[in-house]
């Protein structure tokens, strides 16, 4: 298969662009693949919304760039900063002329919301389930486009780069497309294309405990770096302080930041309001200062979860801003008028990842990363939130502009298709839930909110022992998306420990005991 822009997903990173290429060459032709259903992604469970400044007499592009800089630590790109929130209002407008909808207040102004480490209420939202709504728009507006094809249940294996090619390798790198499972038969697709865009998000499900859902496994990390290209920052995991808790300690669901925003409190068991001992903003800190907190009293007390009080709230209010969280709540008979919310942070999103410049080109020629897998110098060492959605949209507009101005070369090349000879259907898929399992629990005990050299070396030694089982079965193996994405994470895994061990100060999400 043939395309002028191979995307891969179809979360807000990869719609955008999508759309907005289609909408500019009618006569190119642009092919989604992505993993799952169609709207399976991180994206789809964003709650609190995209951090925008609209509302200039309070806000300011000023005060929204230093928000940004103070949350990243002194690790944020300055001018990458100061680009993505002046490019942001027009390119949230953009969403609203495709079709979204957001709050509006009985003045007819957007709803704007707050959260941890932003000094203005800057967020607007579609109640939270702000994500579900950009998901929406985004998949209508790429089926009305005829020039758009989109394949689910497609999973990306490898990016084809000269290493595949019969000619060899080349002074600087380019890529070609990709090799595509087609997950209901088996069958690999080889598709070649002119332009191929990462925009396969996060890599939440390597711990297990995590906000994000299952296709989260980092496979446009892995990919890209097998590939060579260049991978950065990949120690700033990112961990949400308030994951709904549950005893088994699985992908979980978020309570969204802006309840906090909204006023409710972080309480130990005790009943302790303990943020105001931590930090002057007390609940609304940066999440990095909220998760170490609540670490610390977990540790102080040997408990496994804080709560989230927000008995005192505004009840009819809550359910009209968060009827999501109410409902849920609810199902699981916590009634947030008189129960408070058991709650423990989880690993949430990846502030680093393939290195892009402003234009969103990554090192290799003609590969593109954009969204939560990218690593654009915005969030440095943790990200304000909110602003990873403004992100994915700036950064989708900057390809798409950089693009049109490139020539549409023919591709006058053979690509061999991929070799899977000697290879059999994996009869043991215990070795890959048991790996998988064992990864999970290794990046939650030892790569955590707070690490430490002799954890982290530890982490090493036994990730080396379950890469080489892992790669023996891949080597012999007739892939599966199970399989694939394990290799995924656990290469994702190498980054994230071999990044820790270099990092020698603590900044923003990165905590080290031993750099004290
Ligand atoms: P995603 O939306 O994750 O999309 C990735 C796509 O790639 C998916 O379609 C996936 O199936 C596909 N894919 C992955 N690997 C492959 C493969 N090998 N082959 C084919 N397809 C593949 N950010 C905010 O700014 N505001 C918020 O309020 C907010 N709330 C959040 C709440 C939750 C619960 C979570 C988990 C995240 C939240 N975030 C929020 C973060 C934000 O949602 C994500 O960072 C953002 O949506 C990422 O968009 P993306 O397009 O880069 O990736
Ligand atoms: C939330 O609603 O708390 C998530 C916001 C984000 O991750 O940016």
């Amino acid at each position: 298969m043939v395309t002028d822009y191979l995307v891969i997903g179809s979360g807000i990173a990869g719609l955008t662009f999508a759309v907005k290429i289609a909408e500019e060459f009618a006569d190119r032709e642009i092919t989604i693949v992505t993993k799952g259903d169609e709207d399976e992604s991180n994206t789809k469970y964003a709650q609190g919304g995209v951090a925008v400044v609209l509302d200039t007499e309070e806000d300011s592009f000023q005060k929204h760039i230093q928000d940004t800089l103070i949350a990243g630590d002194g690790l944020c790109d300055e001018p990458v900063v100061q680009m993505v929130i002046k490019e942001g209002p027009k390119r949230f407008k953009e969403l609203i002329t495709w079709g979204a909808n957001f709050d509006i207040d009985p003045r007819g102004n957007f709803n704007l919301g707050k959260e941890g480490g932003h000094s203005e209420h800057r967020v607007v939202h579609h109640k939270d389930i702000t994500g579900l709504e950009m998901e929406r728009t985004l998949l209508a507006r790429v089926h009305q486009l005829e020039n758009v094809t989109l394949f689910s249940h497609h999973f990306a294996i490898d990016l084809i780069t000269e290493h595949h090619l019969k000619q060899g390798v080349s002074h600087q790198l380019s890529c070609y497309g990709a090799y595509v499972l087609e997950e209901r038969t088996g069958k690999i697709h080889t598709i070649k294309a002119k332009n191929t865009l990462l925009a396969s998000g996060g890599i939440g499900r390597a711990y297990g405990y995590t906000t994000n859902p299952d296709v989260a496994t980092g496979d446009g990390i892995a990919m890209a770096y097998r590939a060579k290209a260049q991978i950065k920052d990949m120690e700033f995991v990112q961990f949400h302080p308030t994951a709904l808790y549950n005893k088994q300690g699985e992908s979980t669901f978020l309570i969204s930041e802006a309840v906090r925003g909204v006023g409710a409190f972080l309480r130990n068991k005790k009943g302790h309001r303990f943020m105001p001992d931590y930090d002057p903003r007390a609940e609304l800190a940066s999440r990095d200062i909220v998760s170490q907190s609540i670490d610390n009293e977990l540790k102080k007390s040997g408990d496994t979860h804080v709560f989230l009080d927000c008995t005192h709230l505004d009840s009819e209010a809550f359910k009209k801003h968060f009827p999501n969280i109410y409902e849920t709540c609810k199902t699981l008979h916590i009634d947030i008028e008189k129960d408070w919310i058991p709650v423990v942070p989880a690993s949430h999103y990846l502030c680093g990842g393939i290195v892009v410049d402003k234009n969103g080109k990554t090192t290799i020629k003609n590969l593109f990363a954009c969204g939560e897998c990218s690593r654009t110098g915005l969030h440095g060492a943790n990200r304000l939130a909110s602003n990873s959605l403004l992100e994915a949209l700036v950064y989708a507009h900057n390809i798409f502009k950089y693009l049109t101005g490139e020539s549409n070369q023919p591709m006058d090349f053979e690509i061999p298709d991929r070799n899977d000879e000697g290879t059999s259907i994996p009869k043991e898929h215990v070795l890959i839930q048991h790996n998988l399992k064992e990864l999970q629990a290794l990046m939650r005990d030892y790569v955590g909110i707070v690490r430490s050299n002799d954890r982290l070396t530890k982490a090493i030694t036994r990730l080396d022992i379950i890469y080489k089982e892992v790669e023996e079965l891949y080597k012999t193996s007739k892939v599966n998306t199970s399989l694939c994405e394990l290799r995924n994470m656990i290469n994702v895994a190498h980054l994230i420990i071999g990044e820790s061990l270099s990092r020698k100060e603590n900044r923003g999400g990165y905590f080290n005991i031993d750099n004290i």
